[in-house]
């Protein structure tokens, strides 16, 4: 049995003042999330202040993205090493704003996946596809072309720990969820495509969905076969939404 884990990405957003209360608001709720593992992702400058908010407590945090070098002339980037000197215990990689906002390939996402790994982080690898890719047919083509630059790089053992989040593009951020279908097909194909190579790995790698999931939609989603949780965007900012989330 896989364990569900809900994940907040919070991109873009927040301020001390907001995460202080955030982070309160969701300690005081998360008592009654049973099995669930909860975890968030802040900017990285919010981290060292949402380590010290979490301490004691059994939610992990993780960072949003990753660079793809430990250490060097490389301006403006956090490694892999950085973020578990501060306690992250994942990191977001081929998130589609990255990819789609920062040119950000699967070439490159794969060395970012790798680097995370190096640094004892669990990547959170992001794949989906966009509306004309969905609607031109070719989804799983698009999902197969991302997972495979990182199993070339890595081989299929590294997604054995690894998280994998399909995020459909027209869902992120939209209020358009997948119906609980749309999504269990993809995830499916996910791991029956693994499955072909590594059967324990495709037994073991938890894959979220993400995609406008919110407390009111949760419950039918991750209540598929192959759904083990969701990566949340928007309503990860909101305590009662996200911890609606956590309990379904
Ligand atoms: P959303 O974002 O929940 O706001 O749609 C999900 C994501 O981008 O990870």
């Amino acid at each position: 049995m896989r364990q569900i884990l809900v994940a907040g990405n919070w991109k873009l957003n927040g301020s001390r003042k907001d995460i202080v209360g955030l982070i309160g608001r969701i300690l005081a709720g998360a008592g009654d999330t049973g099995d669930t593992r909860i975890a968030v992702c802040p900017p990285f400058v919010y981290i060292p202040l949402v380590s010290e908010l979490l301490s004691g407590s059994k939610i992990a945090y993780g960072s949003q993205d990753v660079s793809d070098q430990e250490s060097g002339a490389f301006t403006g980037e956090v490694s892999g090493p950085m973020l578990t000197d501060f306690g992250c215990s994942y990191a977001i990689v081929g998130h589609s704003e990255r990819r789609a906002l920062y040119a950000e390939d699967d070439a490159f996402t794969a060395r970012k996946f790798a680097a995370a790994r190096r640094a004892g982080l669990t990547p959170i690898l992001c794949v989906g596809e966009s509306l004309e890719e969905r609607d031109a047919g070719i989804t799983e083509d698009v999902v197969a072309r991302q997972l495979d630059a990182v199993i070339d790089l890595e081989g299929i053992a590294a997604l054995g720990d690894a998280v994998i989040a399909y995020e459909p593009v027209w869902a992120i951020g939209t209020g358009k969820t997948a119906s609980p279908q749309q999504a269990q097909d993809v995830h499916a194909f996910i791991r029956g495509k693994l499955a072909g190579l590594d059967k324990g790995v495709a037994d073991k790698v938890q894959i979220l969905y993400g995609g406008s999931v919110k407390g009111s939609n949760a419950a039918e989603l991750f209540a598929m076969q192959d759904i083990d949780g969701g990566l949340i965007g928007g309503a990860s900012l909101q305590a009662d939404d996200f911890l609606a989330i956590c309990r379904a």
